[in-house]
């Protein structure tokens, strides 16, 4: 069976077993170059469930949805169209760009506008993504189909895939996202005070836009490049492999990247967690193997949180109405006996096709990355997570003003973040606009989790590497050291804001969100 028909069982076993109506998924990706890239267009699809993509125009042609490809030092140079009806700006994830071009919210695109965005990718290869990021706004837009990913490769990325003998098709970059499906229909976005709290939860996957995704690959090496795009959901990545027999076994695989691109030497695991807006690239040999289910495993999520967030009233919603016929925020859904955080959940599946190849042994060494420690004077900043029975989560006990300072650094400086999460919290995928950092030790991690900590300091695999997006579990301290260098071109000139926030979207848009100031 080809991939296309592979996809259709898929999606007619579906409906069969459920005896429900095909659940509706959307167009699979298309590759598109960044350079080749003439407008970016964010539209509305649907008005009832307010589903929404992004279309490429390419002046040739357009590309529903695209998966963006670039080799670091190429540029964007492109027009952001909003044809939303709502304020939107396109993020670029992980890349360090200057303030004007960073998507960060602070002049968002009024519907029917449009604005030029150009950019050099300086980044390592790696996963990038790009998704809405208007204050008040991102976490809507997001669940509604918002996203993309954007590939940065070189000559070492490249060199790998090489090292690896990957057949055509066996490199994939997946979008994880989970949405709430009922009777066969992606609800829209209407979350109550819980969801506010706790961040909206999916009960089924979408991979790159598709329910029940599934690829078919060649045996020998699959590398395999995941974002974890769900709005609030953790993913504790694993891929079972389900016998005849009915018993279930768990592939190892080699973990080679993490969010700003290849570690120094592969890791091997049996499962990977990462929350929302981390990245992994993985190394998996499917050799042997018939048909591998990635699912998200069963975890402890740890919401001690009880009771609900006050619902998110941002003034500039009032101006504007949701994306679905539903009111943000103020509706209780009626679907809460879906899997909640730390349920396990089925992701994508991958079937195995072809002749048995020879499979080259997995390079020792990926490339060059130093893990040298910071200075012993490095300055430390104490940052704090907390939950305000009025508020909300909110870090240094301050709700988010789009026009505050916030943390201001100086360029070119090196600092240590502390970061400690309250007991009484919830897991919070921190993120940084701008800045990779790497994770330098952990303290307070409960006992589950400490039993996926492999690392020295108490670390994660996904600590690993140069990072933009760090979980923090309640009750953890983290140390992380950055350097807020900032290239000299002009771009760069003057002060420049980034954010720094937490990427569960219900939070961020809860004003879990700090500026950033580079001086
Ligand atoms: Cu992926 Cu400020 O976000
Ligand atoms: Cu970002
Ligand atoms: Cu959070």
């Amino acid at each position: 069976m080809n991939r296309r028909g592979f996809l259709a069982a898929g999606l007619a076993s579906l409906g069969a077993a459920c005896g429900a109506p095909q659940v509706k998924s959307d167009p699979a990706p298309a590759r598109v170059s960044l350079r080749d890239v003439r407008r970016l267009v964010a539209e509305r699809v649907d008005p009832v469930a307010g589903r929404c993509r992004y279309v490429a125009d390419l002046g040739p042609r357009q590309v529903v949805q695209p998966i963006l490809f670039a080799r670091r030092g190429e540029s964007f140079d492109a027009l952001i169209e909003n044809a939303l009806p709502q304020p939107t700006t396109v993020h670029f994830h992980g890349l360090t760009l200057p303030q004007s071009q960073d998507g960060a919210g602070f002049d968002s695109i009024a519907p029917g506008e449009r604005k030029r965005v150009r950019f050099e990718v300086r980044n390592r290869a790696g996963l990038y993504w790009f998704h809405p990021h208007p204050h008040g706004f991102t976490a809507e837009q997001v669940y509604a189909g918002l996203a993309g990913l954007l590939v940065v490769t070189d000559d070492e990325d490249q060199a790998l895939d090489a090292a690896l003998a990957l057949a055509p098709g066996n490199r994939l970059a997946l979008a994880i996202a989970d949405v709430r499906v009922e009777n066969g229909v992606i609800r829209p976005y209407a979350p109550g005070a819980p969801d506010c709290l706790h961040g909206w939860l999916g009960n089924r996957a979408l991979a790159n836009g598709r329910l029940d995704a599934g690829w078919v690959v060649a045996p020998g090496w699959v590398r395999l490049q995941i974002l974890n795009a769900c709005n609030a959901r953790g993913l504790l990545l694993g891929f079972q492999d389900r016998n005849a027999d009915g018993k279930e076994t768990l592939a190892r695989f080699h973990l080679l990247g993490t969010d700003g691109g290849l570690l120094a030497s592969p890791r091997e695991l049996e499962r990977v967690f990462l929350h929302g807006g981390e990245r992994v690239d993985i190394a998996l040999d499917v050799s042997g193997r018939r048909a591998l289910q990635a699912v998200s495993l069963e975890f402890d999520a740890r919401h001690h949180t009880q009771g609900a967030a006050p619902p998110h009233r941002h003034p500039a919603r009032a101006r504007y109405a949701p994306l679905a016929a539903e009111a943000v925020c103020e509706n209780i859904s009626e679907l809460r006996d879906g899997p909640a955080d730390g349920a396990q959940i089925d992701l994508f599946s991958i079937r195995v096709e072809g002749a048995t190849a020879r499979v080259p042994a997995l390079p020792a060494r990926l490339c060059a990355l130093s893990e040298a420690a910071p200075a012993p004077d490095t300055p430390t900043r104490r940052v704090r997570l907390d939950l305000d029975e009025r508020t909300g989560f909110l870090i240094d006990q301050t709700p988010y003003a789009i026009d505050e300072t916030g943390f201001s650094v100086g360029r070119g400086a090196r600092e240590v973040w502390e970061i400690k999460n309250s007991p009484i919290s919830m897991p919070h995928p921190m993120h940084v606009h701008g800045f990779g950092f790497r994770v330098l030790r952990r303290l307070g991690t409960f006992g589950a989790a400490r039993r996926l900590a492999t690392e020295s300091g108490g670390r994660f695999p996904t600590d690993l590497g140069i990072k933009d997006t760090v979980l923090a579990w309640p009750n953890e301290t983290l140390w992380l050291a950055l350097d807020f260098a900032l290239p000299q071109e002009a771009a760069f000139g003057g002060p420049q804001r980034y954010m720094f926030h937490c990427h569960n979207l219900e939070h961020e848009d809860g004003m879990m969100m700090r500026n950033i100031t580079v001086l």
